[in-house]
């Protein structure tokens, strides 16, 4: 039955491993990891954190998501260890622009980097994951997944379709030993956000969490046995309006329009 999530020594595959937030969860899981696999494009960001994990079987695969070949190297080097019980897919881009005026490559970046990227790579790897007593596959959305926000239509989007997708196969691998559940952070202070979205979030006074604040929340959540968490108890209740009664952001958020304009590029 799905529901039984291990804690313990893990041997897991995390993408997005270089960044702010993957690296701050890298930190924390490596001392509960009896493999650790570190996905990225940069292999000296990788190098050098691998370099600093010294609690467990660090190995790294350097490629872009977005290539079958770097899915094939992912699946390859957990064959070769012998199999893993975790996937966090944390891997992402995000772009703030009028979506009228974005670029197309730039809007398929964010589908394919965001949501195609993170379903392929469980697929290859969900026979892997099937054989281990108790597995999990944790996918990293965005509270902007369930809360549309001005300037994030695609990445919004993306997100949007990740958590359908981490809610629907989370019901399809319910009678397997494999969890499927989805993990949204607010705003972090990271390299994903650019200098207008973050002076916009200034201005706005958007909450903001430090990726170590979200890596030990993540870790809570990963021990734990809920099939979603989102980060925030203001954002958790504005998800839950916006589900219920959509007009009520809606009109708060065009209040702020003529405030977000000001940085969205165009
Ligand atoms: N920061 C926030 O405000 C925030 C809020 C909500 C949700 N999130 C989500 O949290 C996750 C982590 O984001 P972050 O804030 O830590 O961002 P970040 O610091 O920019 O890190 C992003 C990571 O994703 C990797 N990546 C991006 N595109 C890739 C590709 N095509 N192939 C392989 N790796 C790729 C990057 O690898 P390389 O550097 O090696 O290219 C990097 O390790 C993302 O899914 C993001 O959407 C972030």
């Amino acid at each position: 039955m799905a529901a039984a999530h291990k804690t313990g020594v893990y041997r897991a595959v995390l993408t997005g491993a270089s960044g702010g937030i993957g690296a701050a969860i890298a930190k924390r899981l490596a001392p509960q990891c009896a493999l650790l696999i570190l996905v990225g494009r940069q292999r000296t960001a990788l190098e050098a954190l691998a370099e600093s994990l010294r609690a467990c079987d660090v190995q790294i695969v350097c490629g872009d998501l977005c290539e079958q070949h770097t899915l094939s190297a992912i699946a390859a080097t957990v064959r070769a260890a012998g199999g893993i019980d975790l996937l966090v897919n944390n891997a992402g881009v995000s772009s703030f622009h009028a979506f009228e005026t974005q670029d197309p490559a730039d809007i398929r970046t964010q589908i394919e980097t965001n949501l195609l990227a993170p379903m392929l790579l469980t697929r290859e790897l969900l026979p892997l994951l099937g054989t281990a007593p108790a597995a999990q596959v944790v996918n990293i959305g965005s509270v902007f997944g369930s809360l549309g926000f001005p300037g994030f239509a695609a990445y919004g989007a993306a997100k949007a379709g990740l958590a359908g997708f981490s809610q629907a196969l989370r019901r399809e691998c319910a009678d397997s030993t494999v969890a499927v559940r989805h993990f949204s952070p607010r705003a972090t202070r990271t390299a994903i956000n650019s200098a207008a979205v973050n002076a916009m979030n200034r201005e706005l006074r958007t909450a903001e969490d430090t990726p170590d604040a979200v890596a030990d929340a993540f870790m809570a959540f990963l021990s734990g046995t809920s099939a979603t968490h989102t980060l925030g108890t203001a954002e958790r209740f504005f998800v839950l309006v916006n589900k219920l009664v959509p007009g009520i952001p809606d009109k708060a958020i065009r209040k702020q329009l003529l405030q977000i304009r000001k940085y969205l590029p165009r």
